[in-house]
């Protein structure tokens, strides 16, 4: 039988004119869902949308600054002007800022909360009013690995990304019986420009863009409150969970941090 779950659905998508977006925005228009596609990049966008277009898809390119509330609050409605509905939204832009937290620049951590944190506040609160008066939505945080385990020098997009795993841990339980369902991604090291400049030990190799779209659609679909991938990642997340300090151990031992590449 064909998987008709996102058939017809209106998705917004933010980042998606690169990595993890992206790969969301053509898997997600291979099953027949209406493709809302932001980001910055306006011909990054308008080319996504022609490609997914070209394969009989339904794409509309919307650029928006995702941290500007004002413009997030127009991406959602003309969302809903040109469909009136929003059945998914993938809050996924993110950036990658790295300091070591004794030079770390007041600056840069607050700019990293600005696109890794307020971003998602800004999408949440844009749509949440039209998935309530609906009864029924379903809201995607991309949050990460980084989030169950900090790594040195990730101070900057660590404790933006913990902030915003909070968020919509509250958010899911405030939305309980309301027909709004919450789920957060916490994928590990993913192989996207985001991460491009970083070298890696094997341990934490990086998984497809596309690969991890699927694993996010696949828990999406089942309604799954976290989704932790790839499956390996799990290790970490239990060492951390039984002792902080034998993570901390297996992070310094497999250099799990990564290094600038030459
Ligand atoms: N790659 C990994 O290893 C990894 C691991 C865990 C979690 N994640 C998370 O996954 C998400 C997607 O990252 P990715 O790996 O796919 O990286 P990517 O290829 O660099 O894509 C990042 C996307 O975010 C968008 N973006 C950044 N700033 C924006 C802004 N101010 N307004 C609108 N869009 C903005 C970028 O578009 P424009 O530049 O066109 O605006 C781009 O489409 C991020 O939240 C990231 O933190 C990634």
């Amino acid at each position: 039988m064909t998987n008709t779950h996102f058939y017809d659905k209106v998705c917004v998508i933010s980042g998606a004119s690169s990595g993890i977006g992206k790969a969301l925005a053509l898997h997600l228009a291979q099953k027949g869902a209406i493709v809302v596609l932001a980001a910055r990049n306006k011909p990054a966008l308008q080319e996504l949308a022609e490609q997914i277009r070209q394969s009989g898809g339904n794409a509309l390119p919307i650029p928006t600054d995702v941290t500007q509330p004002e413009a997030v609050e127009n991406l959602i409605q003309t969302t809903l002007k040109s469909y009136h509905n929003i059945d998914y939204l993938f809050s996924n832009a993110g950036q990658y800022t790295r300091s070591r937290i004794v030079d770390m620049k007041t600056e840069l951590l607050k700019q990293s909360f600005e696109i890794n944190f307020y971003s998602h506040v800004y999408f949440t609160q844009a749509v949440l009013p039209h998935m309530l008066k609906k009864r029924q939505g379903h809201i995607i945080f991309i949050s990460s690995m980084d989030a169950k385990k900090g790594l040195p020098l990730d101070a900057p997009y660590v404790s933006a990304k913990y902030a915003l795993a909070g968020f919509g841990d509250v958010l899911r339980q405030e939305l309980n019986g309301s027909g709004v369902n919450v789920t957060i991604v916490f994928p590990g090291r993913v192989d996207t420009p985001l991460i491009g400049h970083l070298k890696v030990h094997w341990i934490s190799a990086k998984i497809s863009a596309e690969r991890c779209a699927k694993g996010i659609l696949h828990g999406v679909q089942k309604n799954k409150a976290e989704i932790i991938l790839p499956p390996q990642t799990y290790l970490l997340y239990y060492l951390q969970v039984f002792s902080p300090r034998l993570a901390d151990f297996a992070v310094r031992v497999f250099k799990l941090e990564g290094s600038e590449k030459e």
